[in-house]
């Protein structure tokens, strides 16, 4: 449907996936630059990253989290986040687990990590009732036993929710007594507004792993570099079935990513980061507003550049999918909550990832077609 809309020439605004129109800082692209002219940073990498990338990493949790960080077993390097929650997976679940996986959700929790390992998803529901926090105390208990993981995201793609540290909390405490891991999936800490600031889930508990990436942090998506860190069993389990998959990042791109790392002196966002989280605050005032303004009732989320929103009660007989169809037809793309699993159904997502002139222009049009 979209190819067919692009040979017609039809200007389409791409407010679905969540890859960021916003450059990569210079500082590191400066830094790419010098590093892929030095002979040793073209070979072969560690797959489990560089000593002195897992080094940069702890460096980070330590100033970022405040938490001390074994680089030599506490940390790897993975090929951008998606790697890392299906290769955890790969490292621990075998046929016929179970692995919690928060639905709506990252696919990749259920297709790339579980169901590729023969093993069976079962669904939490993140519902707006819930603060889109899923509710622990509902979860069969059989099915806890049968857990062997489970994977949370906060702040959350796709509803932009996040997790108080209570939450965090009670999750560790199931961890424990159903002995299960939890892999925290967090590309999203750094994406946050206003005074909140997101946790890290090992300053809960330590014995569980939390992936992050230079994905989103440095816009840095195509450059493929991020990082899985705490318990060093989880680590271990990590780093030997990479060593039989993959030849790790490239040397020079980790050591560009070093030096974005390294711009964090403390809690506070450096200014290569705070730029963009500035940028990103501005357009989802503009959105939100937009979409409230003709009717659409949208609630602003706290974090992450994605806005979840229940398709407008005019329009709730239609499914999310025929929702968004419609919408193509005026020329705003953006991505069906059933996308992200059935608690998804009857809601949309807004990706942020276009300036401002053309979130406007997506405004007009819908609104010309809502009224
Ligand atoms: C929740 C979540 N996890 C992981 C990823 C993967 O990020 P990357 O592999 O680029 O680090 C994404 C990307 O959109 C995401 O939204």
């Amino acid at each position: 449907m979209l190819s067919e809309k692009r040979k017609k020439g039809i200007d389409l605004i791409p407010l679905g996936i969540g890859d960021p129109d916003l450059t990569t800082p210079e500082l590191i692209i400066n830094e790419i630059i010098k590093q892929v002219r030095i002979p040793e940073n073209q070979n072969y990498p560690a797959s489990m990253g560089e000593q002195e990338f897992r080094e940069a990493v702890a460096r980070w949790y330590k100033v970022r989290f405040n938490l001390d960080l074994d680089p030599s077993d506490e940390v790897s390097n993975v090929i951008g986040g998606k790697e890392g929650v299906a290769n955890i997976a790969r490292a621990f679940i075998n046929p016929e687990d179970i692995v919690l996986c928060p639905n709506p959700g990252y696919p990749v929790y259920e297709n790339g990590a579980t169901k590729l390992c023969d093993a069976n998803p079962y669904s939490m529901p993140l519902l707006k009732e819930n603060n889109f926090l899923p509710n622990l105390d509902a979860i069969d208990r059989k099915v806890l036993r049968k857990a062997k993981l489970m994977y949370l995201n906060y702040p959350n793609n796709p509803t932009g929710a996040i997790a108080p540290k209570e939450f965090l909390k009670k999750a560790v405490e199931y961890a424990e007594d159903y002995n299960f891991i939890i892999v925290h999936d967090n590309p999203y800490s750094e994406f946050t507004f206003g005074d909140y600031i997101a946790p890290s889930i090992l300053q809960i508990d330590p014995n569980h792993v939390e992936i992050n990436s230079a994905s989103k942090m440095f816009n840095m998506t195509g450059f493929r570099c991020g990082w899985v860190s705490g318990n060093k069993e989880i680590i271990k389990g990590v780093r030997k079935v990479k060593s039989q998959i993959d030849s790790g990042c490239p040397i020079f791109i980790q050591k560009a990513v070093i030096k974005g790392l390294n711009e964090y002196k403390s809690v506070e966002k450096p200014e290569i980061v705070e730029r963009t989280i500035k940028t990103y605050e501005k357009r989802r005032d503009n959105l939100v507003k937009g979409l409230n303004d003709m009717g659409w009732k949208t609630d602003k989320p706290q974090a992450t550049f994605y806005v979840w929103t229940q398709i407008p009660k005019k329009f709730c007989e239609m499914s999310c999918m025929e929702f968004v169809k419609s919408l193509i037809e005026i020329g705003v793309i953006i991505t069906p909550g059933i996308g992200f699993g059935q608690y998804g159904e009857g809601y949309v997502r807004f990706a942020l990832t276009q300036p401002e002139e053309r979130i406007n222009e997506a405004l007009e049009r819908i609104k010309a077609f809502l009224s």
